[in-house]
């Protein structure tokens, strides 16, 4: 049996453990090939033969040494022909797409249109629906608490209120948990707008008490007077998402000028993506990884493996795809019991 595998959208911490358990868990019969750059190398045909000494010590990499990128080969009618016709000439007994919303939404279609597709779910930003989580997520987690922890002691010395930016377009996972961890003093979430003057007066409370204040704030936050999220709009990619970024520095300067206290932002960014996968997510990308293999064995297609609990599961690809996995009211109630 002929087996592909990609990796598709914004790269993730835990990509290589996913292949490696692929890789590892196929045993005899099986040929694996890597198809490079996402949904791009389906079209192009570019395609590696992966073997056990292929993956040896992947794990522990961030990235994937298959490449990434955001193409939608469902966009134009010639792409997705000329995916169809490379599925058949690469001679694929079945696919297994490693990716976020978007490539799984590919790897829906796909399916839809007949093809034996099993979906693996991954993005930093953990809304992937149906799972509990994506992998990446926690090495993510990781990073922005790790900053912020760092943050505190530089805005104290200066007295100055600090603005952090987070990665989460839709989804303030990252940011929430980032901030519960490392104590911000207020946490702003797509999920939840708030007004400046709401801002303004959490700002002036803390800052007349403490002297310093940390607000860690997500990427794809929109204060309500606003009528659309910062970002740069003459950059669209395939999917249609402008590209965020820019929230903290416009905060900053507003809140400075609102409220005279020294205010400096910092763009966590790529940041947050890039380097090793802690250990749960090399155990989670592991585990994923081997359970895509066992559908592919039982030929068990259309299907996307997740997390329940502690239990690895499968679910129809459409579930995964169908709605965004957004923080719930309970969650951010009990952030807010911090904010100060
Ligand atoms: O993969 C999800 C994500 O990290 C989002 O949080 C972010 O908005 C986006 O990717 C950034 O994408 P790019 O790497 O293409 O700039």
């Amino acid at each position: 049996m002929r087996i592909g595998i990609l990796t598709g959208g914004g790269d993730c911490p835990g990509l290589n453990a996913v292949i490696r358990g692929i890789v590892r868990s196929s045993g005899e019969g099986y040929e694996i090939y890597g198809v490079l750059n996402g949904w791009k190398g389906m079209l192009s045909k570019d395609v590696m033969k992966l073997d056990n000494e292929d993956v040896e010590g992947i794990h522990i990499l961030g990235g994937t040494i298959l490449g990434t990128a955001r193409v939608n080969p469902f966009k134009r009618e010639e792409d997705r022909m000329l995916l169809e016709k490379n599925f058949k000439e690469l001679g694929f007994d079945a696919l297994i797409a490693i990716g976020g919303d978007d490539t799984l939404s590919v790897a829906a279609k796909l399916s839809s249109l007949g093809y034996p597709v099993v979906g693996v779910p991954k993005t930093i930003d953990n809304d992937v629906s149906n799972t509990d989580y994506t992998f990446g997520f926690h090495t993510a987690v990781n990073v922005g608490a790790d900053a912020i922890d760092r943050l505190h002691s530089t805005a104290k010395s200066h007295q100055r209120v600090m603005i952090v930016e987070l990665m989460g377009r839709e989804a303030g996972w990252i940011t929430i948990e980032a901030g519960l961890a490392a104590g911000a003093h207020l946490i702003l979430i797509p999920e939840f707008p708030m007004t400046i003057n709401e801002i303004v007066t959490y700002v002036n409370r803390r800052m007349k008490k403490n002297r310093y204040m940390i607000i860690a704030v997500a990427e794809g936050f929109k204060p309500t007077e606003l009528e659309e999220v910062v970002a740069d709009k003459s950059t669209i990619d395939a999917f249609g998402h402008i590209r965020l970024g820019g929230v903290a520095h416009y905060l900053a300067e507003i809140i400075e000028q609102k409220t005279g206290y020294e205010t400096r932002s910092v763009v966590l960014g790529h940041l947050l993506r890039g380097g090793t996968p802690t250990a749960f997510d090399r155990i989670l990308g592991t585990r994923y990884g081997v359970e895509a293999m066992n559908l592919v064995k039982k030929r068990d297609f259309g299907r996307m493996v997740a997390l329940k609990g502690n239990e690895i599961i499968s679910i129809p690809l459409e579930y995964g795809v169908a709605t965004k996995k957004l923080v719930p009211f309970e969650y951010y109630k009990l952030a807010q019991i911090f904010f100060d």
